[in-house]
């Protein structure tokens, strides 16, 4: 491992920044100042406006303040903007609610849902008193399928999390909060963010680099940026920079990331301010792009001699305090109506009726993998007369509903309890939690089934509960496993009744007891009563630090031992990035296998729904589920250079470029019902646009604004085959001409129909300039490529049902 003193690189650093600004000093060509009109505004335009002139009546001290987050007081009063964490919930907050983290939300494939729960999101932090909001999140994309963070983020596909990212940003701003993507960029694992001294968060020194990640241009526009510019697109007014090091420059002073890629090439309109600890130095961040960032280090000193020697300009000040205030504008803080920010644990009810659609979005997120539900067994579950529960997954932990906020990740890859929470910044405030263990009480109680459980993944009874007295003088039927914690609760006095009568009587009359309801507690034996026994697992890991396999074999022993006797094995799975399946999906035993990500104070509800047919399922998976976790392309990187070797090729579009067989594709999910694909037709729809190679059109949000007109349409319908109704996601892979280089096929449209029984619905993709280009890193533009395009439509990434092809010439 290369190792370089942290102070030899900020000192690299500085200079390497003062050396480009002063060459240029009076320039602002490459720190694109909003002043120099590279992009048409649009949508920001009026708060633009609004800014400049604010900001034209600063003096020096006034506008010092603004960019370290200050209020200013007096004529040109102003409210410090506060930057809060939380992308699926309040860090710490009070009465405030726990939703779903997004990579479940993703998992719903649907764009309403999406605008839904940000908006929902964005109506609590507007009510509680927060007006810059740390979120939405597309970097980690998913790159390293260990990944600590990949809860917060939407998806390993840049295409989704685009649609996510924009539907997020436009819901959020729509509360009257800004929202504020992070973490620009390339911030794709955890293990070395701070530098290989340690992970902790609040830590800015580290006894050696934070990693550099290094990727092309190619690889960077096609995937990595690609969500950030349509969040661009609709109206992003913050970013926050990343903790790693880009090209190795700190991300939060690269000049080239932050005022090239970022503010000049999608003419990004806002402000950028750093994640913990990653403003180094003052002009190596301001020159290199930050506009927010700390008042120890931008002082009112600092600044002006900075700006007396040339090393830094009036008109960059400006232009950071214009970054800093435009926000405020678009989203209409300047109304001067939000409430003030609300202590921790003060009683302010901003939930609404939240409660409801989060319930919707966990259950529209749950993706059935497999089920075979011939002979009765399999899904849904229809008022089974004896329902076992196994793993400490289904029930609550010891002490929750919240976890400890910690930032070096969980202490272990399997939490002991139910899993519906993210770590670190990703922290619900969950006001409660339903466990599946408590929804499906509830529904043994409406059904009046029996209901077993043991939640633990290791339990074997020897050492359970009880203590095994009996085992060592009595003579139970219950055989070898003596004594479990049934035992110890019942006392001396079997009520077991006649059952008692075959023991031999010693052991303190625990030895009475043993069979029937009383049975030892054991997997086997509780699975071998049980109609149907409901599995539950899940894979942590949090903010700091990434998990250290996609697999836990105390939990596969679990699921594998229950399956060998029990032939209706249902296992519900949560994770934060892919858990790999292989030790039991195919147990013919293992009848159904229902996968989510991390689903919020609702989570068991939405579990219930789904088991029992309240809901039909209709989630996707957003990332594959390999054999093996040595198949992903990607591990953790452990060095100070992680060098994107991949290029575009990861998860899904690694594994069709190898012909790798997978478990469970990307896009993969079934229904309580079955759908039909109809015939698939594709339609230029500007073939002027079509004929140019490079887009045309003006610089302004998002990219050149041409990027975002539609180009092609395509058709097709679904039927719904089955007896439920249900929803289906139709989703659209592109297969580019070799001169494009291309994975095989991208997603590049999905849409979410409802289908009631037996009906079809039409289904419309339409597909923008954008979609049908790569990256040109010769011209530095989004390029059409000439030959035939392929629109396949299918059910999943493996499963294109139907396919229309276009030639561009
Ligand atoms: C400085 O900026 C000016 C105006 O944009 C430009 O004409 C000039 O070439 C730049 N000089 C250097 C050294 O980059
Ligand atoms: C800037 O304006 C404030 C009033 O808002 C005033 O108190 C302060 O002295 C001024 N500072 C300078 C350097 O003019
Ligand atoms: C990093 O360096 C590579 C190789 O020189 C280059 O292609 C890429 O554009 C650079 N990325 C950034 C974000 O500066
Ligand atoms: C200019 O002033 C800043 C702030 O005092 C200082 O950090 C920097 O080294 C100076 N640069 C030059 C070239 O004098
Ligand atoms: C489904 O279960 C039946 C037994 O009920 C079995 O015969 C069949 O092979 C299973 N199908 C699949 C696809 O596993
Ligand atoms: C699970 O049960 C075993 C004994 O069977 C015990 O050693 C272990 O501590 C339990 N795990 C938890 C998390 O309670
Ligand atoms: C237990 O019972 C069996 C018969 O059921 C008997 O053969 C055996 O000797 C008994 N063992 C003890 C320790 O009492
Ligand atoms: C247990 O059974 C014995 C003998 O039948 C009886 O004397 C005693 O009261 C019972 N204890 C309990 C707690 O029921
Ligand atoms: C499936 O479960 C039954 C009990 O219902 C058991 O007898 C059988 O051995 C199991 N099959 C496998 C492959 O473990
Ligand atoms: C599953 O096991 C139950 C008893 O545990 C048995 O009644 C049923 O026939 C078995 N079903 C299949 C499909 O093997
Ligand atoms: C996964 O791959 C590794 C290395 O290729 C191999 O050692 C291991 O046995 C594989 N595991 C499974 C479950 O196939
Ligand atoms: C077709 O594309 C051209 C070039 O991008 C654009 O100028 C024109 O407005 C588009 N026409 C329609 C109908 O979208």
């Amino acid at each position: 491992m290369r190792v370089t003193s942290a102070l030899h690189a900020v000192s690299a650093l500085s200079l390497a920044s003062q050396v480009a600004a002063s060459s240029n000093s009076t320039s602002s060509g490459n720190q694109a100042l909003l002043a120099d009109g590279n992009a048409q505004l649009g949508i920001a335009e009026e708060a633009y406006e609004k800014a400049k002139a604010y900001v034209a009546k600063l003096n020096i001290t006034e506008k010092v303040a603004i960019i370290t987050a200050q209020s200013v007081t007096g004529d040109n009063a102003w409210t410090a903007l506060n930057n809060k964490d939380g992308v699926s919930g309040i860090n710490f907050q009070f009465y405030v609610s726990g939703f779903s983290l997004a990579n479940a939300l993703t998992m719903t494939w649907n764009r309403d849902l999406f605008s839904e729960q940000f908006k929902a999101l964005g109506d609590e932090f507007y009510g509680m008193g927060y007006n810059l909001i740390s979120g939405p999140v597309s970097s980690p994309l998913g790159r390293v399928p260990q990944g600590g963070r990949l809860a917060e983020g939407f998806c390993v596909d840049p295409y989704l999390s685009g649609i996510a990212m924009g539907k997020a940003v436009s819901a959020m701003n729509s509360a009257g909060v800004i929202a504020a993507g992070r973490h620009f960029l390339l911030n794709e694992q955890e293990t070395h963010r701070q530098g290989s001294g340690g992970g902790m968060g609040g830590s800015s020194s580290s006894s050696s680099e934070r990693y550099s990640s290094n990727a092309d241009d190619k690889t960077v526009h096609e995937l990595y940026m690609w969500p950030f510019a349509d969040a661009v697109k609709a109206g992003m007014m913050g970013v926050m920079c990343a903790m790693n090091r880009v090209n190795d420059t700190l991300a939060c002073e690269n000049n080239h990331l932050l005022s090239g890629l970022l503010k000049t090439e999608i003419g990004f309109p806002g402000l950028v301010y750093p994640d913990v600890g990653s403003q180094q130095t003052a002009f190596g961040s301001a020159n290199g792009g930050l506009d927010y960032g700390s008042e120890s280090i931008w002082t009112e000193a600092v600044i002006k001699a900075g700006i007396a020697n040339g090393t830094f300009t009036e008109a960059r000040l400006d232009d950071m305090v214009v970054r800093n205030v435009i926000g405020y504008y678009h989203v209409g803080l300047d109304d001067g109506k939000q409430p003030s920010e609300a202590g921790v644990t003060e009683y302010r009810d901003v939930r609404g009726n939240h409660a409801q659609l989060i319930r919707r979005v966990a259950g529209e997120s749950l993706v059935l993998l497999k089920n075979n539900n011939s002979g009765g067994r399999g899904l849904p579950l229809e008022k089974p007369r004896t329902v076992a529960l196994f793993g400490a997954h289904a029930g609550p932990a010891t002490a929750g509903p919240n976890q400890a906020f910690s930032v070096q990740g969980a202490s272990s890859d399997v939490y002991q309890g139910h899993l519906a929470s993210g770590g670190g910044s990703g922290q619900l405030s969950m006001p409660w939690l339903v466990t599946p263990f408590q929804a499906l009480s509830a529904r043994a109680v409406a059904d009046d089934s029996m209901i077993w459980w043991i939640m633990n993944n290791t339990y074997s009874s020897e050492s359970g509960m009880g203590g095994g007295m009996g085992a060592t003088t009595g003579n139970s039927t219950g055989g070898s496993s003596m004594g479990g914690s049934m035992g110890g609760s019942m006392g001396g006095n079997s009520t077991g009744g006649s059952a008692g009568g075959k023991g031999g009587g010693g052991g303190g009359g625990i030895g009475n007891l043993g069979q029937g309801t009383a049975t030892t507690p054991s997997f086997t034996k509780y699975a071998a009563n049980a109609e149907a026994c409901l599995v539950f697992i899940n894979s942590n890991s949090g903010e700091g630090a990434d998990r250290s396999s996609l697999l836990d074999t105390d939990q596969d022993t679990m699921v594998n031992t229950v399956a060998s006797n029990c032939n209706n094995t249902i296992v519900v799975v949560n994770t934060v990035g892919p858990r790999v399946l292989d030790a039991w999906a195919d147990h013919t035993n293992v009848t159904a296998i229902v996968y989510g990500g991390l689903l919020g104070q609702h989570s068991g509800s939405a579990i219930a729904d789904v088991l029992y047919g309240a809901v039909n399922p209709s989630g996707k998976l957003t990332h594959t589920i390999a054999h093996n976790e040595s198949d992903y392309p990607v591990s953790v990187c452990e060095t100070d250079d992680c060098d994107f070797t991949e290029g575009v090729f990861i998860d899904y579009r690694w594994f069709d470029a190898h012909n790798t067989s997978v478990r469970y594709p990307f896009g993969h999910g079934l229904s309580y019902t079955s759908f039909q694909y109809g015939t698939v037709t594709a339609a230029a729809t500007n073939a002027t646009a079509l004929s140019q190679k490079y887009a045309q059109g003006p610089l302004a949000l998002g990219g050149q604004t041409d990027l975002f007109d539609e180009v092609v349409s395509v058709k097709t319908t679904i039927r719904n085959t089955g007896k439920r109704d249900g929803a289906e996601v139709a989703q659209l892979y592109v297969e580019f001409p070799a001169a494009a280089a291309q994975p095989p096929r991208v997603l590049r449209g999905f849409e979410k129909v409802q289908v009631p029984a037996g009906q079809s619905a039409d289904v419309e993709f339409s597909v923008r300039r954008r979609d049908v280009s790569y990256w040109d890193t010769k011209v530095q533009k989004w390029a059409v490529a000439p030959g035939t395009y392929t629109f396949g439509v299918g059910a999943s990434s493996r499963d294109v049902r139907g396919r229309a092809r276009l030639t561009v010439k």
